[in-house]
């Protein structure tokens, strides 16, 4: 992958110790592989939620294993690996992504606590890829087209078991679009919406909505 054109995006997060989350992005589209070369708003409201409650003690992620669908770029798993090194993050995207991803690791140093695989939701062989069941799945702005919801419902339902926690965020466009796909996770998950008095106290917004669901008992 040639990354000569790449820009870096960088995110300061509040552990004392911590130098900022460092990724690039692909600013001009030249390495093609798609939407997700860059950073979405919903992903850096979803980074800065984990930042917010991993500081101030209201979640505790140490130990746990967690899978992000549509990494992207990788920054919000990679804040939550940065943010808690005591748990196993994995990355995940279409293979086009999966040279960015690796890079973007790279780039934050030596993390034996980040890993990257490739997982399309439309091949659902796919999933036997991750060889856990996660405790905590994150994913930042999956339902921007349509055609997404259903192999996205269907992903969660087969990667989870009735003790995982999926915290989904996404930008609204198409309220009513994004309302069939709400309706059809909560088929099989209950959700809440988290409020925005628990979100970081400046990044966040009024598109940008927030849930913390898991799978029907
Ligand atoms: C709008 S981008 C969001 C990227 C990242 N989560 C963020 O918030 O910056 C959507 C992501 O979903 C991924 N994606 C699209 N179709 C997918 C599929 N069928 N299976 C897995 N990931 C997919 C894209 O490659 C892209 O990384």
């Amino acid at each position: 992958m040639d990354i000569g054109s790449f820009i870096e995006y960088r995110l300061e997060i509040s552990r004392a110790d911590a130098s900022p989350v460092r990724v690039l992005q692909d600013a001009t589209g030249s390495a093609k592989c798609g939407v997700g070369s860059t950073v979405w708003d919903a992903g850096l409201v979803l980074a800065k939620y984990l930042d917010w409650q991993t500081s101030t003690g209201s979640l505790n992620l140490a130990g746990k294993t967690v899978l992000e669908l549509g990494s992207g770029t990788g920054l919000v798993g990679i804040t939550l690996a940065r943010l808690q090194p005591d748990c196993c993050v994995m990355l995940s995207d279409k293979e086009e992504l999966l040279p960015l991803l690796e890079r973007n690791i790279a780039l934050n140093g030596l993390q034996t606590n980040l890993s990257a695989i490739c997982l399309d939701w439309c091949v659902p062989e796919h999933c036997s890829n991750v060889s856990f069941t996660p405790d905590i799945i994150l994913v930042s702005d999956g339902i921007w087209i349509k055609d997404l919801h259903k192999p996205l419902a269907d992903t969660l339902a087969r990667l989870s078991n009735t003790d995982t926690r999926v915290l989904l965020a996404y930008e609204t466009r198409k309220f009513d679009e994004e309302a069939k796909f709400i309706a059809l996770w909560s088929e099989r998950f209950r959700f809440r919406d988290i409020k925005p008095q628990e979100q970081h106290p400046v990044m966040q917004s009024e598109d940008i909505f927030l849930f913390d669901g898991s799978p029907r008992r």
